[in-house]
């Protein structure tokens, strides 16, 4: 086609002249870049270019970032990844050559973006983001997305959510909020991770940690303050009880003092709050990780101490027990992954007491199929949402609507390998999740998120919701 067929088939001189008249009657300053911009909104914006690269997670570990090219941009995005990874979550394609980063590189995930991907989407539109995630699905043709990488998938998925909401002028939030078909955007509850153990800590405290929630603050800006002042008084607490090596961090920026059991641990977390002065408006949560600390049904909470582990086994119903006094003494409003991942049945149990949400992690790994079934058997009544394990924003999405309509509670979480994404913090207030959990109220990977939040509620302004005491029901 000559230029000259070009200018008539898409009547450029009449949209060039619409951008001259629409600059006048804006009576702009700078008409040259009104005209500009007017005539870049009235061209399409398609996909033209997915480049991928390897880069470093919050724990040295490599991961994939992509950049995503439109007409209009370029958009990017990186994945996190996580300790505990199942059967049932999407598959991180990883090199396996002990050579490169002990085996931890993931250049073929790089590669399928490169190659594979990258000339399935460009030309397509990327406001439609089923279609991107479903080309990506139909590519891959395996249900754990073990052939191109979950990894892979989900670094395109996300770069095309922010291309798509760049291309139509809203915030990323705002973009997701539309996909989902909600129309309420929340800020979440943000719960700190304020003590660390399990596998996240070379501490000997067998459970994985100890978070704070300021459900009784107006506003994000003001829960975000109170959860680092309580966070530097917990130092203060811990240097006075067990010494200052007690306040290195762990891998989602939590304290690590060498306590011994959740008591300790919650007694340290109290003492923190009360000189705050918040009182009540502070609640307490515990990820419990079970699964890293149960050996055969038994569980071992010395398991981190080399002697005294193997000695003191608790049983399931001891563990029963041991959260019920807990809940009852301190103000504890979800635990998560009370119990090993395949163990149902007392998962079930101690829901069906309801003394506190119970979060399936572990349990569910975000996979529809366990979710389904937790919500069938009532074993769980929150999911822990965490978009690496599931390898689409549409299937992300999809799970959480699952969750929605059986009202469970909807916690938003990183991975212990960060990067410095903040998608998850837009995906929190999009789809209204209540909580997000994004590790300490320090470190950069995690402040990164909760940072965002803070932009996200300024920019909301008069229409921006704290969900607050309402975290469970943001329906
Ligand atoms: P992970 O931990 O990223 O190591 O799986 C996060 C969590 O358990 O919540
Ligand atoms: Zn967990």
């Amino acid at each position: 086609m000559s230029v000259q067929e070009y200018l008539d088939k898409h009547t450029l001189s009449r949209k060039i002249e619409d951008a001259v008249n629409a600059a006048v009657r804006a009576k702009t300053s700078d008409p040259v870049l009104f005209i500009a911009n007017h005539m870049k909104k009235a061209v399409p914006s398609v996909i033209t270019k997915v480049k991928a690269r390897q880069i470093l997670d919050s724990r040295g570990i490599p991961t994939v970032e992509v950049d995503l090219h439109t007409n209009k941009g370029v958009f990017r995005a990186s994945v996190p990844s996580g300790d505990s990874s199942g059967t049932y979550e999407a598959i991180e394609l990883r090199d396996g050559d002990k050579g490169m980063y002990l085996g931890n590189s993931v250049a073929k995930a790089v590669k399928n973006i490169n190659d594979r991907i990258s000339e399935a989407l460009i030309g397509m539109d990327p406001k439609l983001q089923a279609q991107i995630d479903h080309a990506m699905i139909d590519l891959d043709k395996t249900e754990k997305k073990n052939e191109l990488g979950a990894n892979a998938i989900l670094a395109v998925s996300i770069a095309a959510c922010k291309a798509g909401a760049a291309e139509k002028e809203v915030p990323l939030c705002k973009h997701l909020s539309d996909l989902s078909g909600r129309a309420n955007m929340t800020l979440p509850v943000p719960a700190f991770t304020v003590l660390s153990g399990g596998n996240h800590a070379s501490n000997h405290f067998a459970i994985q940690e100890i978070m704070i929630l300021p459900v009784g603050a107006s506003r994000f800006e003001e829960a975000l303050q109170w959860g680092s002042e309580t966070y530097h008084h917990l130092k203060a607490v811990v240097t006075e009880k067990n010494g200052n090596m007690g306040c290195n961090v762990g891998e989602d920026g939590g304290l690590t003092p060498d306590i011994s059991s959740l008591k300790e641990g919650l007694e340290l977390v109290k003492e923190a709050i009360n000189r705050t002065g918040y009182g009540d408006k502070i609640k307490i949560a515990i990820d419990v990780a079970a699964t890293n600390f149960c050996i055969g049904t038994k569980y071992d909470l010395d398991i981190k101490s080399p002697n005294k582990a193997g000695q003191n086994f608790k049983s399931a119903e001891d563990m029963i027990d041991m959260y019920k006094e807990l809940c009852a003494e301190y103000p504890i409003v979800f635990i998560e992954d009370p119990f090993d991942k395949e163990d149902w049945e007392h998962t079930k149990h101690f829901s069906a007491l309801g003394i506190c949400q119970v979060v399936g992690d572990d349990l569910l790994m975000s996979n529809s199929k366990r979710v389904e079934r937790a919500i069938q058997e009532s074993a769980c009544n929150a999911l822990l949402l965490k978009v690496n394990q599931i390898g689409t924003v549409t299937e992300a999405i999809e799970v959480v609507k699952l969750a929605r309509d059986a009202q469970w509670g909807v916690v938003t979480s990183h991975r212990c390998g960060e990067t410095e994404d903040s998608f998850i913090s837009d995906l929190s207030v999009g789809l209204a999740t209540g909580v997000i959990k994004a590790g300490a109220p320090c470190r950069g990977e995690r402040t990164m998120k909760y940072n965002q939040l803070l932009r996200i509620e300024e920019e909301l302004g008069d229409q921006a919701v704290y969900a607050g005491e309402d975290w469970r029901q943001t329906l």
